[in-house]
């Protein structure tokens, strides 16, 4: 399983202060140095943490993968055809939100998302869609060819109660299976963490887990090498 490391909390402590550090892209060029195997931004439209020149520095220096989240309107997917990240996640995005609140609902925005995976293939990204574990959210998503799916994991990470957990495994388990069948990648991401990743690596067949929270919070007070290469460890 490869671990791709999400890098918008660096760039939310430097807007905090109005001013360029921490800056992201050099927390990215470390991670790879550490071992990462992707970057991932979320390019959101109120541009609260990583803005376009990030990405276009991220595009430019990062010698793995870029990984960008983004919704799928019409000014995030103009950027994404400019900047041409190896991967665009498209994930559902409200200004309200604190973080990604879960899955997009494929099949009631089938024909927009339909029409934004075009968009991404003429320009050669490829296309993951954020979703829940749902059998019938992964076939609509084979169905208008996206080419990976990533796993909601914030259910399992949240569960208060070991029986909670395990039920919600048990669902992401037959979603990976079903997708690996239709021909999908599977990705997996949202609250993973230090703790929760032992059992979430049990699951066969993941292709990359994106995990944000826990090690950029872990890097305070380690240094980002060792908070990522300690996650390495316990992926491996
Ligand atoms: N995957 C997606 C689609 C996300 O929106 C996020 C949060 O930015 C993550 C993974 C990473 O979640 P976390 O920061 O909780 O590790």
């Amino acid at each position: 399983m490869r671990f791709s490391l999400n890098v918008d909390h660096i760039a939310t402590l430097r807007n905090a202060r109005g001013e360029d550090q921490p800056d992201p892209v050099t927390a990215a060029l470390i991670a790879e140095q550490a071992g990462v195997d992707g970057i991932v931004v979320h390019l959101r439209e109120d541009r609260r943490h990583i803005n376009e020149r990030d990405v276009r520095l991220l595009r430019e220096l990062i010698t793995t993968k870029l990984d960008l989240e983004m919704a799928a309107t019409d000014e995030i997917i103009k950027i994404a055809c400019d900047v041409g990240p190896e991967l665009a996640t498209i994930v559902p995005e409200k200004r309200q939100e604190l973080t990604t609140e879960g899955g997009i609902n494929v099949i009631d925005n089938i024909s927009r998302l339909k029409d934004a995976i075009s968009d991404l293939h003429r320009s050669e990204i490829l296309v993951s869609l954020f979703i829940e574990p749902n059998i019938n959210q992964i076939d609509a998503a084979a169905e208008i060819n996206s080419d990976f799916i990533e796993i909601h994991t914030g259910i399992f990470a949240n569960a208060i109660s070991e029986e909670e957990q395990f039920d919600e495994l048990d669902k992401i388990r037959i979603a990976v299976k079903h997708a690996k069948k239709l021909g999908l990648g599977v990705n997996a991401g949202h609250g993973l963490d230090y703790q929760n990743i032992k059992i979430f690596k049990e699951i066969p067949d993941i292709d990359e887990v994106s995990i944000g929270h826990a090690v950029i919070a872990k890097a305070m007070f380690v240094g980002l090498k060792e908070a990522v290469q300690e996650m390495i460890r316990l992926i491996r």
